[in-house]
């Protein structure tokens, strides 16, 4: 949308929630809402105290804080076993036989896990995880769709300790087994395939792959959801072991053991990684720990989706994204939520499947990203006004800026005008909310992130860190820590330092750039570093690059965003190639698959154009602002140029149309 930026800024509609809506919500005036965020910041401590109650501590936290760069510390002096607070608090009230997971397969398959069910499973498989030599402290990866049991894998390994490592389904062998070379992974779980579109990807094919080139790897689990006659796997002696045949027929006495009493761990222990995109070529590792990263999550998810007895909340992240983690795992499971899960692509069999599901089951929260919206505004309102959705009370937006045309449509068409939107923004590395309206305390604004949240010293400032004036465009950073805080990068403090906290002195740079209008609301315009959000996906340019790089035709490759209706950013390359090789269309297609095999077909270029010679700084740094300023069909170069080596580069690409 061309006039996405303009429409941001011209935006003045206010949306109030319903009286009635406000009536019954957790928050329910603005005036509510600044005394809670106040206590947050001048008494972090008591504010922390009174709305993490209902977790589960085995020893209570002496320090609330400790900050040390790179290291901070949260809830000092605390263990706990996580999983005591998402699954067995649960179990002594009447949630034990409410549904935790209500779960709908691609080909309209439902499953549902009560409380009580799922804490079996979970206990069973962290005993049979145990039984392969896994202890505390191992790092676990899982390379799974999005079935009940990649849940139930994440909580198995929170309740021995182990360090899990989602890497989304959608990434390829070659991006998963770099993924568990960083992070040294012992055991991988897996299965056999999963539905997507009506065809079925081969993750445990994939999955041999990647192990294929690793050292770490002793066992790889694998859990049946196709069965042998569609997807018939090679299963390896040795190494490989069907989920099933692991757990056995009946809890083991040591499953027994652990669902009594499972083992209690520092406040700190790494809970999981998780590797998203960044400014070079190597994914980060980001890890976050125990007790903060559950406070962080527990109560945005309490406070921002209003979560009440009768709620069927569905996010509809893939469980490999740090929205999959906070908002369908650990969020909603420790409040004891009811939570929809599907497996499968929104326009299968026809586009109107999400709003079958949300029909079905009853869905009362709905949390997705623009990009699906915009989708759904594509395919045409008839798919949406078919269905009775008069269940929908709250709908929430995450993952990109939303423009104000797919806000208006989202409440008008979904919402009927009476849901109110929840915009989220947060990251990867935040691990919870950071930004939101609290649905019953504050009207929305189309297409602003709204106010900060619970503990969030949040500002947008200019380059040298002095406060922006209202409206004045700037970059987002955080003032001081915040419990669910990554904790540093996997094996490098010295990148998480200079990633994040190294950019202007002792504040921390999100990497986005934003605007605090008049009264006080966020307008998050999108990324100032080199990392694109296409269609909800964080993509770093490097990334891309040096796939392409890798490839034995191109001599260099520079990567940028390019604004597009659908996925708000399109992926644009240019390619330089090696002497001898021709441009052609074949060319192309296999550029295309390189980053197919490299990454994963979620990351491919919309566009590849080949040229002679890409635009460069006399020190021959890649002015990618010209590339994009090219890329996006800009006549007139905006940028300055005087430091640009070879003006007649700039002209040529422009001249070179496809
Ligand atoms: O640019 C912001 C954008 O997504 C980035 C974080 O991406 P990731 O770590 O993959 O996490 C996505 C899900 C939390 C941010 O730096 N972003 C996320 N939410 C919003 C957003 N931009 C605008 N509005 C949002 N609501």
């Amino acid at each position: 949308m061309s006039d996405r930026i303009e429409s941001r800024l011209k935006e003045d509609r206010r949306f109030q929630p319903s009286r009635e809506f406000s009536a019954h919500a957790r928050v329910g005036s603005h005036a509510e809402y600044a005394e809670l965020y106040r206590q947050s910041i001048e008494e972090p401590e008591q504010f922390w105290r009174a709305q993490t109650q209902d977790l589960v501590f085995r020893t209570p936290p002496k320090t609330f804080v400790e900050w040390k760069l790179p290291n901070a510390k949260f809830f000092l002096g605390a263990t706990l076993n996580l999983t005591e607070s998402c699954l067995d608090r649960h179990l002594v009230t009447q949630h034990r036989t409410r549904a935790a997971i209500v779960w709908e397969g691609e080909p309209g398959d439902v499953r549902t896990l009560t409380y009580f069910e799922l804490h079996r499973e979970v206990v069973r498989l962290a005993a049979a995880l145990t039984d392969l030599g896994v202890i505390a402290g191992d790092r676990i990866a899982i390379y799974m769709g999005m079935v009940p049991e990649a849940a139930i894998a994440m909580l198995a390994c929170a309740r021995i300790g182990a360090t899990h490592s989602v890497v989304f389904g959608g990434f390829s062998a070659e991006a998963l087994r770099d993924r568990i070379n960083d992070s040294g992974a012992k055991v991988l779980l897996t299965q056999d395939g999963a539905w997507r579109r009506g065809s079925v990807v081969p993750l445990k094919k994939m999955a041999d792959d990647a192990v294929a080139q690793t050292k770490t790897i002793e066992k790889v689990v694998v859990y049946r959801r196709m069965g042998s006659e569609r997807t018939p796997v090679e299963m390896r002696e040795g190494r490989d072991v069907w989920w099933d045949d692991l757990l056995g027929r009946h809890p083991s006495e040591k499953a027994l053991a652990l669902a009594k009493s499972p083992p209690a761990f520092d406040a700190e222990h790494p809970l999981f990684i998780l590797y998203t995109s960044g400014s070079t070529g190597k994914p980060k590792g980001v890890l976050h720990t125990t007790a903060g990263y559950l406070a962080g999550a527990h109560v945005t998810t309490k406070f921002v989706f209003d979560l009440k007895d009768g709620d069927l909340y569905w996010c509809t992240a893939d469980i490999g994204w740090v929205t999959g983690h906070s908002y369908i795992v650990y969020g909603p499971l420790s409040c004891g939520a009811s939570c929809m899960m599907y497996e499968g692509a929104p326009n299968f069999p026809d586009p109107g499947r999400f709003w079958k599901v949300i029909e079905r089951h009853g869905v009362t929260i709905l949390y997705t990203a623009p990009t699906a919206i915009r989708a759904f505004i594509r395919w045409g309102d008839d798919w949406v006004n078919k269905a009775d959705l008069s269940s929908l009370r709250l709908l929430g937006s995450v993952g990109e800026p939303i423009n104000p045309e797919a806000w208006t449509w989202y409440h008008k068409v979904v919402g009927k005008d009476r849901c109110p939107i929840v915009d989220t923004w947060w990251q990867t590395e935040t691990g919870s909310i950071m930004l939101t309206t609290l649905p019953g305390a504050a009207y929305s604004k189309p297409g602003s992130t709204g106010l900060p949240l619970f503990g969030v010293d949040i500002a947008v400032v200019r380059d040298e860190g002095q406060d922006c004036a209202a409206n004045e465009g700037g970059k987002l950073v955080i003032r001081r820590p915040w419990p669910s805080m990554a904790r540093t990068l996997w094996n490098d403090d010295e990148r998480y330092l200079k990633s994040y906290w190294d950019v202007m002195p002792n504040v921390y740079f999100t990497g986005d750039g934003a605007r605090k209008d008049e009264d006080g609301y966020f307008w998050v315009v999108g990324r100032i570093d080199d990392v694109l959000n296409v269609a909800g996906h964080r993509i770093g340019t490097a990334e891309i690059e040096s796939a392409l790089a890798s490839h034995p035709s191109v001599a260099e490759a520079a990567a940028v965003g390019k604004p597009d209706d659908l996925k708000g950013q399109a992926l644009v390359v240019f390619v330089t190639l090696k002497q001898g090789q021709a441009a052609t269309k074949e060319l192309k297609g296999k550029l295309t698959e390189h980053i197919d095999k490299e990454i994963g077909k979620f990351a491919r270029p919309d566009q590849i154009r080949f040229t002679d010679a890409l635009p460069k700084t006399r020190s021959g740094k890649i002015m990618r602002r010209l590339l994009k300023e090219v890329a996006s069909g800009a006549l007139e170069t905006k940028g300055d140029t005087s430091t640009l080596e070879d003006l007649g580069v700039l002209a040529k690409l422009r001249a070179d149309e496809e």
